[in-house]
Order: C-alpha cells, then sequence, then structure tokens
C-alpha cells in the first residue's frame, strides 16, 4: 500500500495526469529560494532539503530559481548553463525523483527587481524604466541578448533533462524578468517584443517553443505568471486573463499557477500574511482558470491546512495545491495529512522570517521548524536519552516549551512552571493582536507533543528557587523571558507614578475592551519589531488618534521588507501617524494631555495634543537576579531564548530545541 493514503483527503490525495506524467497527488512545493547552494553548485545540504519535501509527501517539486543563462551570476544559484554542475543536477534529481516526486527547475531571472537594499547593478531588463521598488534601471536586452537567452535557456532545459529532471518551470510572476515583457507599465520597447499584447508575451510563447522543441512534449512546462501585480496600467486580473489566455493557446504548457504583487508597493501580497483572508488568491485563480480551459492550474497563497486545500480542489477551483512556506515548516504535511496526523502538522504561521533569512543572504530558516533541511528532519522524533534525568523548566514561553517537551520525549521527567495561567509567554499576546493569530501554531504544536511525551506542566505557578529545589532536579532550565527596558530619556518620576506603562502590559491591560476610548494613544517606539506594529493597529482600533513616535528615520527597520510594506500600507490606511526623528524626554512634559517631542538632531519641539495613554516599546532584557537564583540547584542549568538574550523568534525555538535534545 502506497504510504500516502487517499482516503483522508480524497481531493488532495488523488493522482493527477500532468502531461506525459502521472502525480501521486496534488501536493506541489512551490519554488523557495534556499541559499544551501554552494559556490554557484549543488551541495549536499540542497539535496537534502529537497529529499526530505519529497520523502515528506509531495508529488510535485519546484525548486528555486537556477541559472540557466550565461549571463546569471547569482552567487546563491545553481549554475546550470555549463556541464560542470551535471553530477550534481543528476544527484539532487534522483534523491527527489525516487521518491515518486516531479523534481522541476525553477527558471527565471530577477530582471531590475531587487529585494535588497540598493541598486542592481548587473540587472537586466524589457526597458530602461526603473523598478518600482529599488528604483534600478536596467541593461536593456537587445534582440540578439534575448536570442542568445532563449538558446540558452532551452539547452540547460535540455540538460536538466539529461539530468533527470521532469521539467522546468517558467516565473514570470513576483515582477521578474519575464513579468517586466509582460507588463505595459514595465514594457515600452518599440520592436517586436513589446507593444500590443502578443508583442509583449512573444518573448515567453519564444522560450516556451524553444524548450519545447529541445525537451519534446514529455518534459513537463509550467508557468507561473502573474494574476493582479496591484501596480497601476500593469497586470490587472483582465490582462492577466489575456496573457494566460494567449499563452495557453500554445498548448505547451502542462500548468499554469498565478501570483499576486510585484517588485513594487505591492510586494506584500506576493508572501499573504495573517493581515488579511486566508488562501486569498484562490477566488482569482479560480476567475483566471476559466480564460485557459483544458490547463491544470495550481492554487497558491496562504493555504495551510489540508482539509482547505482539499476543499480548494474538491470545489473545482484549482487542479494542484501550491504549497511554499507551509513545507518550510514541515517537510512531512503531506505524509502526516495521509496518516489522518493534521494536528502533528507543526503549520506555518506566515511570519515570513523564512523570506527574511534568504533576503539577508542567510540560509532558509524557520520560527516552527528548528530542523530545517536536516537529514532527520521528516516527521522528526526526539531519540531517547541514555539516562533518565529528572529536569525543571522554569517558564513556558516558546523557548521553554520546545526544550520542555523534547527533554520529555528523550525519555526525562519533565516538569515546566509557567507564570502565567497559559502558555506561550509573550507568543500568546501577539497571537491576541492583528495579522498574529498563527503564531499560535508554535506553542499548540509543542504543546501536543509534551501531552504525548508525558510533559507535566503547572501554570499559573511563579516558581520559586525553593520550590524548584524541591524536586532534586538533576537539570534546570530558566527560560522566563525578559521585559521591555524602561527608556531612561523619559524623567524617572514617570515610572515611579507608574503612568506610562510598558506596551506589553499596556496591550494585555487593554484586551477584552471594546469601548472606543477618546483621545491620543503615544507609543514611543525603540523597538521596531512587528509585535509593535500590531499594537499599535489594535490601539488605533480603540483610539480616536495613534501617534508613534521613534528616534530613527523610520518604522519597522527590523521587519522583513515583505511585511514591512505592509505594515505601511495599514498605517496609511488606518490612519496612524509616525513621527520620526523624535525623542521623548525630561522636557517633554505631560500635563492636560500636551506631549512634547523634540527632534533629535535639531532639538525642535513639536506638540501632540488631547494624549489620553503613552506607552513605550523597547528593547528586552533579563532579570538577571531571578535567574542567578536558579544557578546553582542542579548539576545541570541552562538559561535559554529571552532569558539569556533576547531575540527572534526563531532563535527562541532554536535555542529551546538545542537544549532540549542537550540535555
Ligand atoms: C522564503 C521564500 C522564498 C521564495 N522564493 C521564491 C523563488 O525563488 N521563486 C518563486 O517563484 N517564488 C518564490 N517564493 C514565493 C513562493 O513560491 C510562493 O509563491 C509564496 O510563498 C506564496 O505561497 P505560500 O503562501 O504557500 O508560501 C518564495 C517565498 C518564500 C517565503
Amino acid at each position: 500500500m502506497s504510504r500516502l493514503d487517499p482516503a483522508r483527503y480524497p481531493h488532495l490525495l488523488a493522482p493527477l495526469a500532468l502531461g506525459a506524467h502521472a502525480l501521486r497527488n496534488r501536493i506541489a512545493h512551490a519554488s523557495i529560494t534556499t541559499r544551501l547552494s554552494a559556490n554557484r553548485r549543488v551541495s549536499d545540504a540542497l539535496i537534502q532539503y529537497y529529499a526530505n519535501r519529497a520523502r515528506g509527501g509531495a508529488g510535485l517539486i519546484v525548486t528555486e530559481p537556477v541559472s540557466a543563462a550565461r549571463f546569471q551570476q547569482a552567487p546563491q544559484k545553481v549554475r546550470v548553463w555549463d556541464a560542470k554542475s551535471e553530477p550534481g543536477l543528476a544527484r539532487w534529481a534522483e534523491a527527489v525523483e525516487r521518491e515518486d516526486c516531479r523534481l522541476l527547475a525553477q527558471l527565471q531571472d530577477p530582471g531590475r527587481g531587487r529585494h535588497e537594499r540598493g541598486r542592481n547593478p548587473e540587472a537586466v531588463g524589457a526597458s530602461a524604466l526603473p523598478d518600482d521598488l529599488s528604483w534600478t534601471v536596467p541593461h536593456v536586452l537587445s534582440i540578439g541578448d534575448i536570442e542568445r537567452m532563449i538558446a540558452d535557456f532551452a539547452a540547460s532545459s535540455r540538460r536538466l533533462q539529461r539530468c533527470g529532471f521532469s521539467g522546468v518551470e517558467l516565473s514570470a510572476a513576483h515582477g521578474h524578468l519575464f513579468h517586466q515583457f509582460l507588463s505595459p507599465w514595465m514594457n515600452v520597447r518599440e520592436d517586436r517584443y513589446g507593444g500590443e499584447l502578443s508583442g509583449r508575451c512573444r518573448l515567453l510563447a519564444e522560450l516556451i517553443a524553444a524548450i519545447r522543441s529541445a525537451c519534446g512534449s514529455g518534459f513537463l512546462l509550467g508557468l507561473k505568471l502573474p494574476g493582479d501585480d496591484g501596480i497601476e496600467a500593469s497586470v490587472d486580473p483582465s490582462e492577466a486573463a489575456r496573457i494566460a489566455g494567449l499563452l495557453a493557446a500554445t498548448r505547451d504548457i502542462d500548468y499554469l499557477c498565478f501570483a499576486q504583487g510585484a517588485h513594487a508597493a505591492s510586494l506584500d501580497r506576493h508572501i499573504p500574511d495573517l493581515h488579511g483572508p486566508r488562501a486569498p488568491y484562490v477566488a482569482l485563480t479560480q476567475a483566471l482558470k476559466a480564460a485557459v480551459p483544458g490547463v491544470p492550474v495550481m492554487a497558491l497563497g496562504l493555504i495551510t491546512d489540508p482539509a482547505e486545500a482539499d476543499a480548494i480542489l474538491a470545489r473545482g477551483a484549482a487542479d494542484l495545491i501550491g504549497l511554499g512556506r507551509p513545507l518550510i515548516a514541515d517537510p512531512a504535511w503531506g505524509l502526516k495529512s495521509s496518516q489522518g496526523r493534521a494536528a502533528d502538522i507543526r503549520y506555518c504561521v506566515s511570519c515570513n522570517s523564512c523570506w527574511a533569512a534568504i533576503t539577508e543572504h542567510r540560509a532558509l530558516g524557520c520560527d516552527n521548524n528548528p530542523r530545517v533541511g536536516r537529514t532527520d528532519e521528516v516527521d522528526w522524533w526526539p531519540v531517547p536519552a541514555p539516562r533518565r534525568k529528572r529536569i525543571v523548566v522554569v517558564g513556558t514561553g516558546i523557548a521553554g516549551l520546545e526544550a520542555a517537551w523534547i527533554a520529555a520525549a528523550r525519555g526525562h521527567d519533565v516538569i515546566a512552571f509557567g507564570a502565567g495561567s497559559e502558555l506561550g509567554g509573550k507568543t500568546r499576546l501577539l497571537t491576541a493582536l492583528p495579522g498574529g493569530e498563527g503564531l499560535s501554531s508554535i506553542y499548540d504544536y509543542q504543546a501536543l507533543a509534551g501531552k504525548k511525551a508525558g510533559l507535566r506542566l503547572e501554570l499559573g505557578v511563579r516558581a520559586s528557587a525553593d520550590e524548584v529545589r524541591g524536586f532534586a532536579p538533576d537539570g534546570v532550565v530558566v527560560a522566563c523571558g525578559a521585559t521591555m527596558i524602561w527608556p531612561r530619556e523619559l524623567p524617572q518620576s514617570w515610572r515611579e507614578d507608574g503612568v506610562v506603562p510598558d506596551l506589553r502590559a499596556c496591550v494585555a491591560q487593554l484586551l477584552g475592551f471594546t469601548e472606543p476610548q477618546s483621545g491620543t494613544a503615544v507609543l514611543f517606539d525603540m523597538d521596531a519589531t512587528e509585535g509593535t506594529y500590531a499594537s499599535a493597529q489594535y490601539l488605533r482600533g480603540l483610539f480616536d488618534r495613534v501617534v508613534i513616535v521613534t528616534p530613527r528615520d523610520r518604522i519597522a527597520e527590523d521587519v522583513p521588507l515583505v511585511n514591512r510594506l505592509g505594515i505601511i500600507r495599514r498605517f496609511a490606511q488606518a490612519g496612524i501617524d509616525v513621527m520620526t526623528l523624535g525623542r521623548i524626554g525630561a522636557d517633554s512634559c505631560l500635563e492636560d494631555g500636551l506631549l512634547r517631542v523634540r527632534n533629535v538632531y535639531t532639538g525642535t519641539l513639536q506638540e501632540i495634543a488631547d494624549v489620553v495613554l503613552l506607552t513605550y516599546a523597547t528593547p528586552r532584557a533579563p532579570d538577571l537576579a531571578a535567574i542567578e537564583a536558579f544557578a546553582s540547584i542542579a548539576p545541570e542549568f541552562h538559561v535559554i531564548g529571552d532569558a539569556y538574550a533576547p531575540a527572534s523568534t526563531m532563535a527562541a525555538t532554536a535555542h529551546g530545541h538545542r537544549t532540549g535534545n542537550l540535555i
């Protein structure tokens, strides 16, 4: 019997005839840049990442983009245009294809687009027009350049085929080069590759024909297209339907998939988060499917749950389900779904830390999967410890819980104390704020795994050192978090009077309030992370006006660009005001609701009237004395998560994970 049991999700796990191939199910891994290649070649780490997703149940995998034309030199991409990569490509294909999973390499070029800061000096493009996000003006591809690129892409496709790949996906979405040719906003060429629809589609049509001619009809050819790029006078849904219809008429395309957003203010739409609806592209995908009768269509975008995926297929909105981030979070998503173990999935929490990692030139990582790409990643369960120990964990935030469940699953006798009445620490508060709901999947998984492993939880108990000592533990893990530092610029008297609470305390108190509050709430922002802006949005739902004051020149600097743009969009829509380069200090005076804000460079004062709430978000610091009290209770002592050094959610899960495996 197949390891995948179609009775669970009959539509999701049903086979699909795709071109000359039969997919074992409808689960497709969407292209994800991993930064796991080495020196432009296939690495063991790269192969492992993809083999894990194939072993975990995907029926089709689209790789990250590879360098298929000679001008493509990006260091993170595997070079396919020369023969040197062939042994690596063959190992890559074999590792995935032997799991009954079809492997397709993604071919694209970013063109003038750039996610990093600054301009891209190597950019090529359709026209000498600035990118809408980075303002890069590309080198314009001549007709000769285009012809050479098409020839290279076709030759590289043939090489991939010889090495065992089942096909390629051309990405003409996300604002990349082919998208730039399709868009009347980005392409103002006057030669045969511009102008009317057929001119703008010509490059792709010729590329498709060249690949078909080089690789034959058995080679899978998928196409990722813009469904709505969110740029005025560019590719809206009706233009997308015309483009898809024209290209599908070539009869050379085996499946189509539609993305949204582009390299522009709409970038946040290309990786949708929980500030909008779930599965936000599905309705549009279904509408566009009507423009391409007979061509299988992949639904994509914030589809995280197998039941949701099955329902999309059941109602005929799509033929395949593309999963990007959900398969980063859990490569065994398909396997667990098929075994009736959907609750065991470590779900994608839509935080986009993965995107931040790769755009900041780090290897792919995940807040809810500390083992991305490891050899034992698929359906991982802890390895038993050589000797059972008694362990006390102080703190049931995500760092503490991760350590606790793993230690328990390794056979230790573990008890975890949480000061709050519920699990999750500060993450729990974030889940109550706009866009944060998905984060609960982190501690929900940990709690369930802990329950299976026999973890004992004592909630609502702030355990003292004496209580912990009473257990005569072999090991103590302190994961009691950290609190926001009082901004020392503010008058000390405000601290003593307790009139200015930290943002976390403030939001915790206000949760559940539904009465509108008249007046202005001011948030002094020295934090720049996501939770602060979700809190501001929450406050805006209650107060007449919300003003963020920051000493920096911009807000949300420590948030992935893709999320930052969403924050800027929502702030504009909600009318949240931002005062940059502002300091609140001893001369700010908070009398009769009047707050003075000093410019950090000029000292000029600006006034905010009718202030009824002043709160602050600052970097956090652990309570060292409280931690020290637990230091010499047991032979083993670990301080983890924010209690060790306040950092990101990804760092907290990873630290807890390492500690649970070490103890
Ligand atoms: C970390 C990360 C890297 C990505 N890299 C690529 C890429 O190289 N090529 C591409 O076409 N799409 C890329 N995408 C977009 C995904 O393929 C997909 O369209 C998007 O994540 C929405 O699907 P999801 O909600 O299932 O994640 C990337 C997305 C993420 C989160």
